[in-house]
């Protein structure tokens, strides 16, 4: 069956959408090593299962700077993104890209971060950038397949009573191509 993405219709999908199983189970990540001078990432065999919540009221699913598409299989939503632009420094923002556990490694990942990569150029994006955790091996291994960057890392960012031990936020960025039709707005 054919991956199809739309855009996210509210109240219909929301049912679906929030049935998606977000979690993964992992036997490797990354462990920080900071430095003075910086920090690396490091494979190590550990055994992890963290599962992703979200909330379709909050702006990342509403507001007129966001988009929100799903994946379909048929007729069943399979995934779900939502992405921003942020006109202060031309940045898009994804804040969401979850494909159901049962759903994953027949291409809606890739179609739903396409379908943002093109939302956010077209919205005039200069990059696309995403946080995720150390901890997330197959998500840093997807964005990275595609293109991402790390960019940042911060070791401060999480409550370490909220989250799983070690648990650290990195950042990646996908570089945008300068599409013409900016060009012929700007002329
Ligand atoms: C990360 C995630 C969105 C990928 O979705 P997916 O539908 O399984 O990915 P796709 O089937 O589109 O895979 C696209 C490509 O990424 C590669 N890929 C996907 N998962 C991978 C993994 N674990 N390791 C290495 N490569 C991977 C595929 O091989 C494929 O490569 P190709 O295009 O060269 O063939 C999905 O695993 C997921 O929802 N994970 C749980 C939630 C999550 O972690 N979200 C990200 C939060 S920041």
């Amino acid at each position: 069956m054919l991956v199809s993405i739309r855009k996210l219709r509210l109240p219909e999908d929301a049912s679906l959408v929030l049935s998606l199983n977000t979690s993964f189970t992992t036997s490797k990540t990354y462990q920080i090593e900071s430095r003075a001078d910086g920090f690396s990432l490091n494979e190590v065999n550990d055994y992890i299962t963290k599962t992703y919540s979200f909330d379709l009221q909050s702006d990342e699913f509403h507001a007129s700077n966001c988009c929100a598409m799903v994946a379909e299989n048929g007729m069943t939503i399979i995934g779900v993104c939502s992405v921003e632009f942020q006109h202060w420094n031309r940045r898009a923002i994804l804040h969401h890209l979850y494909v159901d556990v049962d759903h994953r490694g027949i291409g809606a990942g890739k179609l739903l971060l396409d379908a943002s990569v093109v939302w956010a150029a077209e919205s005039g994006a200069r990059c696309l950038w995403v946080e995720t955790q150390n901890i997330n091996h197959s998500a840093i291994q997807f964005y990275t397949r595609h293109g991402f960057q790390l960019c940042g890392c911060d070791t401060s960012l999480y409550d370490p009573d909220t989250v799983l031990a070690g648990e650290t936020a990195l950042y990646f960025s996908l570089s945008l191509p300068y599409l013409p039709q900016q060009l012929g707005a700007i002329l």
